[in-house]
């Protein structure tokens, strides 16, 4: 099979905003107890935090860390994790019933994100609190210093002000699941009181509002358009969350779910600039797809576990092949929409379905996903082109004209590189790709870099890595064209310089 496609330096989407490559970090699950921090592991630094991971994580360079929740931070109270750890109070976490002892919270975690070159996401709780947690939260991590809040973060050891710059407004509070779940009248005033009390001790900061859980939920996109209504002049980012699994066991419906998150993506545009319209209002909101990934293969495991633990093995999915290659079309999809999401947050980033394991004791290794967000982190910045193309196509259970080549392009202009990110979705056979490039006179392969295995179901482990990349890639250049076999149902990263 063939496919076409032409990529001009000329035709540029947007800038990328790096922090597409953001992730996340709940207190969840081992993702922080047991993940990023395990003290007495061999690794673990005088904090007690794991270097093996830390050295995984910055290997990813990621951005921005999302941090402390996810469905946990409505029920959390931040006092709880700053201070002296033997004051620190042991809670019943009510969103995965679990027991938090707070060992670690907000200053050590941002001692954590500072050795991973991150920054941290915060977000505030806004289900069972309000605007008057919010605005000592931020008082205690952003005010320099002359307060209360501020002048007992200084005694707890950390003088300088944290600085963190972007902020969510609670988390998923559209959902039942929620505590303290709102309906978006209630939510959209209490999102905007909270954001001017926020900016009025730090004005520099960004605010993400919550939108939809996922795009099935019953209000979406009502709840958008209404939360909007109250926020729009005073938040800068709406959230998006979507998480994919492949129950039916039909891969190639699997493989063509991006399109799926393409649909709410444009949703969430059309909708935020409706009310931009309404409002007559020359302020853009921005995407923060702020929870993205693969869940579903440990739903069943996480119906076993005990409540009232501490860091059970909750929603460790462990990857296959195929959930690679469709996190591979996700990034795509990501890059496609570089003018308007300005921030994604693969979920999670350590243990809790997450793209970086750990074993107690023992080893930190990569899943399959590991791979496409890397090379997207890595070779995914600059300016996000608008690429043309043409494939074969295909039909499935959930949709039509499926291509079988999801593919963008990237120019790195401070670089002098431009790289081809490609998805073939076909199962059985590979995609003969012949890219216009003429615009980059001169330019020559550098590597092709290719994620394929030949069982959609492999899987990596501690001992194993059966799924990793190669750069055995056939890529070559003639004339200002670019030829490559896509191998069939492959990942694909063409690098030129
Ligand atoms: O990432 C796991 C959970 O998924 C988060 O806590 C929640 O926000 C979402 O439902």
């Amino acid at each position: 099979k063939k496919a076409k496609m032409v990529v001009d330096k000329e035709y540029r989407i947007s800038e990328i905003d790096k922090r597409i490559y953001g992730s996340f970090i709940e207190h969840l699950g081992r993702a922080v107890y047991g993940g990023i921090y395990e003290p007495g592991h061999p690794t673990a630094d005088e904090q007690g935090f794991r270097q093996d991971v830390l050295e995984l994580v910055r290997e990813l360079n990621v951005p921005i860390v999302r941090y402390p929740g996810g469905n946990m931070v409505s029920a959390y109270n931040w006092e709880d994790g700053v201070g002296p750890r033997e004051q620190r109070p042991r809670r019943l976490e009510l969103a995965w019933r679990v027991i938090e002892t707070n060992e670690i919270g907000t200053n050590e975690f941002a001692d954590w994100a500072k050795k991973a070159n991150s920054e941290v996401m915060m977000a505030v709780n806004l289900g069972t609190r309000g605007i008057d947690a919010a605005r000592n939260f931020i008082e205690y991590c952003n005010h320099p210093s002359g307060s209360y809040y501020s002048d007992l973060r200084i005694s707890h050891g950390y003088k300088e002000p944290h600085k963190f710059k972007v902020w969510c407004l609670g988390n998923e509070m559209d959902g039942p699941w929620q505590i303290g779940h709102k309906t978006p009248d209630e939510y959209g005033r209490l999102a905007v009181e909270t954001a001017k009390a926020m900016r009025q001790v730090d004005p520099s900061i960004e605010l993400v509002v919550c939108g939809s859980s996922h795009s099935n939920m019953p209000l979406f996109p009502q709840w958008e358009a209404t939360v909007l209504e109250h926020t729009y002049d005073h938040v800068d980012y709406i959230s998006l969350h979507q998480y994919f699994g492949n129950r039916e066991h039909d891969s190639a419906n699997y493989l063509a779910k991006s399109l799926e998150m393409d649909r709410f993506i444009r949703t969430v545009i059309a909708t935020a600039d409706f009310v931009k319209a309404k409002k007559r209002s020359k302020k853009t909101i921005n995407l923060s797809f702020d929870e993205w990934n693969v869940w579903y293969h440990s739903n069943e495991a996480d119906r076993k576990i005990e409540p009232w633990q501490i860091a059970p093995p909750q929603l460790e999915d462990h990857y296959n092949f195929e959930d690679a290659l469709l996190v591979g079309t996700l990034l795509i999809t990501f890059l496609k929409h570089a003018d308007r999401v300005k921030i994604a947050c693969l979920a999670q980033l350590v243990n809790v379905i997450a793209p970086i394991m750990t074993e107690k004791n023992g080893k930190a290794w990569r899943q399959t996903i590991y791979y496409p967000f890397m090379h997207a982190s890595q070779y995914g910045r600059g300016i996000a082109l608008h690429t043309l193309s043409s494939s074969p196509r295909y039909d499935t259970k959930d949709f039509t004209d499926v291509p079988y080549l999801e593919s963008t392009a990237v120019y790195n202009e401070e670089q002098d590189e431009v790289t081809i990110f490609a998805v073939n979705r076909h199962l059985e056979e590979s995609l003969e790709l012949e890219c216009d490039m003429r615009s980059f006179e001169g330019y020559q392969v550098v590597e092709h870099i290719v994620l394929h295995h030949e069982d959609l179901k492999a899987r990596n482990s501690a001992a194993e890595e059966a799924v990793k990349s190669t750069t055995n890639g056939d890529a070559a250049v003639d004339d200002g064209i670019v030829r490559a076999t896509l191998l069939p149902k492959s990942w694909n990263v063409i690098r030129l310089s």
